[in-house]
């Protein structure tokens, strides 16, 4: 899903975001692995405050492994730990449990220590549009999903499912808009889907596709498309547009061409990806 964001929407999901906070222990900030820059929201930061925060590589099975290896130590030199996860697959929410209970070892020691049994942890999971929340959501809850409805001194209409840990997720996702002051990260987005493909032009995602993988991944262009290396080095990014166009079939008609190099990007034909490189992607 794809939203438009104007500044009342801003706000008012800024609000939602930020009253359901005081609810909870801690909060699963969910990042597309193949984007964990761009697919995250700086607001959350400023809002979150004191809250425990964790942050959830999510598609990881999309994304380049050595990357998300790179980004979790990036992310842990900022003092946020994460984890990686493939909610598609049902892969990584065991990690997910034992990072949450590492996270919060100090309180729930206090729990024991006063005694106090069958205390349920309360988390939500946060982001932009299309990282993955409601597929995370499904999954952690499983089976069996219990509604344990609304509790004194808890939010009008705020209900919490059972997941099958000592967890209790608040119910509807908090969702944020993306940053998108950058046109690299507004390109990059909708290379991934996360944004409506009639936003941008195909060419326009296409070019800095291929730009990026020239850069990064350029043995896996030259493999996937059969490349010569005078195709890529004596070529400027849109004349290697139009050249993989013709040698595609399509004749001229680039827009075709483009939509199909996002796909096979989206389907993995170039192999894992990720766009987003540590360090790197202020000045790429
Ligand atoms: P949201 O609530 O954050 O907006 O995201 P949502 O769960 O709706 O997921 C958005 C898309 O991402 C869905 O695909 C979903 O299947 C896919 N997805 C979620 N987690 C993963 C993951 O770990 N790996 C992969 N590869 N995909 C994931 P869709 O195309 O919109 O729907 P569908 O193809 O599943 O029907």
């Amino acid at each position: 899903m794809a939203l438009q964001w104007y500044p009342g929407h801003m706000n008012k999901a800024k609000n939602q975001v930020q009253d359901r906070l005081k609810l909870v222990d801690i909060v699963l900030e969910i990042v597309d692995a193949r984007l964990p820059f761009s697919s995250r929201n700086p607001v959350l930061e400023q809002i979150i405050d004191q809250k425990k925060h964790i942050i959830i590589l999510n598609k990881s099975d999309l994304a380049d492994p050595k990357l998300t290896s790179d980004w979790k130590l990036s992310f842990e030199q900022e003092g946020i730990r994460s984890v990686e996860l493939d909610a598609k697959h049902n892969k990584g929410l065991g990690k997910i449990n034992d990072l949450i209970h590492s996270e919060l070892a100090d309180k729930i020691e206090k729990y024991e220590n006063n005694g106090v049994k069958n205390y349920r942890i309360k988390a939500m999971c946060i982001g932009i549009p299309n990282v993955g929340k409601s597929t995370i959501l499904n999954r952690i809850v499983g089976k069996n999903v219990a509604v344990t409805g609304n509790k004194p001194g808890v939010t009008k209409n705020q209900n919490w499912l059972k997941t099958k840990y000592d967890i209790d997720l608040l119910d509807t996702p908090g969702i944020l808009w993306p940053k998108i002051d950058d046109p690299k990260v507004g390109m990059k987005l909708a290379l991934s889907g996360a944004i409506k493909d009639k936003i941008y032009a195909p060419d326009d995602v296409a070019i800095y596709a291929l730009n990026f993988l020239e850069a990064h991944y350029l043995e896996r262009l030259q493999e996937t498309y059969g490349l010569d290396k005078s195709d890529l080095f004596d070529h400027t990014t849109p004349e290697l547009l139009m050249h993989l166009t013709e040698k595609l079939g399509y004749k001229e008609d680039y827009e075709r061409a483009s939509r199909r190099i996002i796909e096979d990007v989206r389907k993995l034909k170039l192999g894992r990806v990720t766009f987003d490189v540590p360090g790197e992607f202020y000045e790429e």
